[in-house]
This record gives structure tokens, sequence and C-alpha cells, in this order.
């Protein structure tokens, strides 16, 4: 049996005592229904059985819920401490509910956005997201995540210990710097660059709950690995952009109104299909830290 066939077979559905998960994929993440999220605000019992399931499965997907931004906020700080600043503006009177409203983003901060762990580039990374949404296009708009964990698991043991004792570069400016420059001025760009300097992590890390070891780079940020000419790390990047986001990790989410995913940020990657032209996306996306340890 493969590497990648042992992962696999550890997917499966599972019943708890509140909620039943659906493995929507091969490798991870599951479909959690029969419930509303918003109830986990106060019901420590199913709080804690969501907790265990995004643990388990690193990517919920719920349908059909019916989320305020007040239940939003504190269902995230249920979860950890709330992300009050990011990439999209945050609601009026609601810090922390960040508003991606496309293609209103489109025209401002976001060009292309590939592969990656929200805020890698900071010394603490995003612990994990809820991502809501209110309107969507009539086709496209996906998001689609990978599985940091398989991506690691089922590499060869060679490789595994290759890239075990590693360190990367981790840069909001990686991908991003043409846009940046084009956007900014001098002043702005230098205050970005005192505020969001790059940042160093393991290639490998370890998971501070489950254990488990994940691959911590991705092509949006990482732009090297430390102690190697550039023409090494650019080949090893290459390999491991390219390894990491084979469909077999995959697990791609079709939206409607009121969907809503929970996403482990540390063990997974994700990237937005922005296939969707001009049409109108709306979503409410709160963020949460907890301490992070590789
Ligand atoms: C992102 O967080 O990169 C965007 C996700 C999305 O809007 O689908």
């Amino acid at each position: 049996m493969s590497e990648l066939a042992t992962a696999v077979a550890t997917v499966q559905a599972r019943d708890f005592k509140l909620i039943t998960a659906t493995p929507l994929t091969g490798s991870f993440a599951a479909l959690i229904d029969g419930i509303q999220v918003a109830d986990a605000i106060t019901d420590d019992e199913l709080f804690s059985e969501l907790r265990q399931a995004w643990l388990d499965y690193q990517l919920l997907f719920f349908r059909d819920q019916q989320l305020t931004p007040e239940q939003h906020l504190a269902l995230g700080a249920r979860f950890g401490e709330i992300q009050k600043q990011g990439y999209a503006p945050s609601l009026k009177g609601f810090e922390g509910v960040w508003v991606q409203e496309y293609p209103d983003l489109f025209d401002g901060l976001v060009s292309d956005i590939h592969w990656h762990a929200d805020s890698s580039f900071r010394a603490q990374p995003t612990r994990g997201s809820l991502l809501y949404a209110l309107d969507v296009p009539v086709a496209g708009g996906d998001t689609v995540w990978a599985d940091m964990c398989a991506a690691y698991e089922d590499l060869s043991p060679a490789w595994r210990t290759f890239l075990d004792g590693l360190t990367a570069v981790h840069d909001n400016m990686t991908r991003n710097l043409k846009n940046s420059l084009e956007r900014l001025s001098a002043e702005e760009f230098a205050q970005v660059r005192k505020y969001l300097p790059p940042t160093e992590h393991p290639v490998v890390c370890t998971h501070p709950e489950t254990g488990r070891r994940f691959l911590f780079v991705s092509e949006f940020m990482t732009r090297e690995i430390i102690g190697m000419s550039e023409r090494e790390s650019r080949t090893v990047l290459e390999f491991l952009f390219a390894h990491q986001t084979r469909p077999e990790y995959q697990c791609r989410l079709n939206w409607a109104p009121r969907s809503l995913a929970l996403w482990d940020n540390f063990s997974t990657l994700h990237r937005g299909i922005f296939d969707f032209g001009r049409s109108h996306r709306l979503m409410h996306r709160v963020s949460f830290n907890t301490a992070w340890s590789a």
C-alpha cells in the first residue's frame, strides 16, 4: 500500500454525540449538518464536539446557517483571540468581521491570490477562520483547501528527513510586490514593510494540538529556504508548491448563501477561485489566533 493510501484510509465518517461528520474527500474535510453552529456559542458540549471535529478533519463545512455578525464574532472568540485587522475592512461596528466583497476587493487589495495559509508571514500565523457566504455568484467563486498533513505524510522518508531540518522565509511581498509597488507610495510601502516584516518558520511544523506534522510553505508567501543558494531554494520550493497542491490533497467547496467554512489555518492551505468576473460575491470572515509553536 502506498503512503498516500495509508493516509487516506484514516478519514472516516464519525458520529459524535451531537454532530455527525461526513467526510468530503479521502484526505480531510467534513460536512456537518443538522445543527446551527451559532448554538455552540452557549452550548459547551456542542462547541467541544465541533472543536474536536475541526481538529480531526481540519476543514468543516456547514450549509444553511443563520449567523449574525455578533454571533460570528462570539463563535470565533470561542476558538481563539479575534484577529481585528485583516486584508479586508471590518464591518462597521463589528471590528474583526472582515467584509470580503467582490468585485470591490479586486479593485483594491486583491489581485492574484495564490495558495496560502493566512498570515504565515507573521510570527504568529492565524490559527483558524470562519468564512460565511452572504451572496454568491450564480456559478464560480468556489474556495479550495489543501491538506498539508497528507501532503507531508505522503512524501518519501528521504524527502521528509531532508525537509525536517529546514527553515523558510515567509514574506507578504513574495507575490504581492508588483501590486504593492503600484498601489502604495514609497512612504506607505516602507510602513507596510516595517509593520509586516518577513518572518521565518520551519518548513515542516508539528501541530500544537494534534501532534501531526504538516508542510508549512506556500506559493503566495514563502520566499526562500534559508541556507540554500537561490537556485537550490527555488528548485526545492517549486517541487513543494506542485506537490502540496495535488488534487489528492484538495477539497473544493461550492458556496451557497448562508454556507459557512471553518478551517485550521496551520495545517491547510487555501485559495479563492476568482472565476466569476464582475459578479457580486459577499463573504464575512472572522479569523482567530492562539499560541503558535512550530
Ligand atoms: C482567501 O482568504 O484567500 C479568500 C477565500 C475566498 O474568499 O474564497
